[in-house]
């Protein structure tokens, strides 16, 4: 039985006093009852504000990159080390928006997932294809190439301490999601190439689906049987948008 897990990544949003009005929304919000994990993923420069808001809450934290390297002469960079002082529990690696705007290739991923895990760092592998991907048919040639990165590099059984995030590109920010049999003929799939190697494994894995997720779609989609949950870019900045999602996660 894999666990339901809804993660925020507020991209390059917020200020000192939006954070604080949004995690006080959040944590207060969030039914005890619920069975799902919540993260946020938040920008480097908030972590500790928000480390020390979700201390003592049901809610984890997470970086949205991080450093393949571990430390010394990287000038910007932020690595494992330094987010593990603030309790930080996952890194996103791979995020379309890392591979289309700042050129991040397969192997720069696999090389941020590799130091992720050796940092002590939970991973969530982004994956997924752009319009014209899907629109040529090559959405699972593209996701099989991004998965086999990791499992060339690190073995498939790095995923076991890993979660993915099913994201296709035209779903990001667009308002058009994937609907929910499109986003769980992809999660089988994604399921069905770590089996070649690791049938417990692709069995265990969460895979959550992200793109345009609402409290109006959460359910539909969290309801199929290959969706474990969901990474919520612009509806993880309002506090009731959040906690509709988490509450459709159960
Ligand atoms: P939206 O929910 O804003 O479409 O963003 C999804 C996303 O990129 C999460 O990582």
């Amino acid at each position: 039985m894999r666990q339901p897990f809804v993660a925020g990544n507020w991209k390059q949003n917020g200020s000192l006093s939006q954070n604080k009005e949004l995690m006080s929304g959040v944590i207060n919000g969030l039914d005890s009852g619920l069975t799902v994990k919540v993260a946020v993923c938040v920008p480097y420069i908030y972590i500790s504000q928000i480390s020390d808001m979700v201390a003592s809450s049901k809610v984890s934290l997470g970086s949205q990159n991080v450093s393949d390297q571990e430390s010394g002469a990287f000038t910007g960079e932020i690595g494992c080390s330094m987010l593990k002082e603030f309790a930080c529990e996952y890194a996103i690696v791979g995020h379309s928006e890392r591979r289309a705007i700042y050129g991040e290739s397969d192997d720069d991923v696999a090389k941020k997932f590799t130091a992720a895990q050796k940092g002590g760092l939970i991973p969530i592998l982004c994956v997924g294809e752009l319009l014209e991907e899907r629109e040529s048919g090559q959405t699972e040639v593209v996701v099989e190439r991004q998965l086999s990165a990791i499992i060339n590099s690190s073995g498939v059984a790095s995923l076991k301490d890993s979660i993915i995030a099913y994201e296709p590109v035209w779903a990001i920010g667009t308002g058009k999601t994937a609907s929910p049999d499109q986003a769980q003929d992809v999660h089988f799939f994604i399921r069905s190439v770590i089996a070649k190697y690791d049938e417990s494994v692709s069995q265990s894995v969460q895979i959550l689906y992200g793109g345009s997720v609402k409290g109006s779609n959460a359910k539909e989609l969290f309801s199929m049987q290959d969706i474990d949950g969901g990474l919520i870019g612009g509806a993880s900045l309002k506090s009731d948008d959040f906690l509709a999602i988490c509450n459709a996660a159960g």
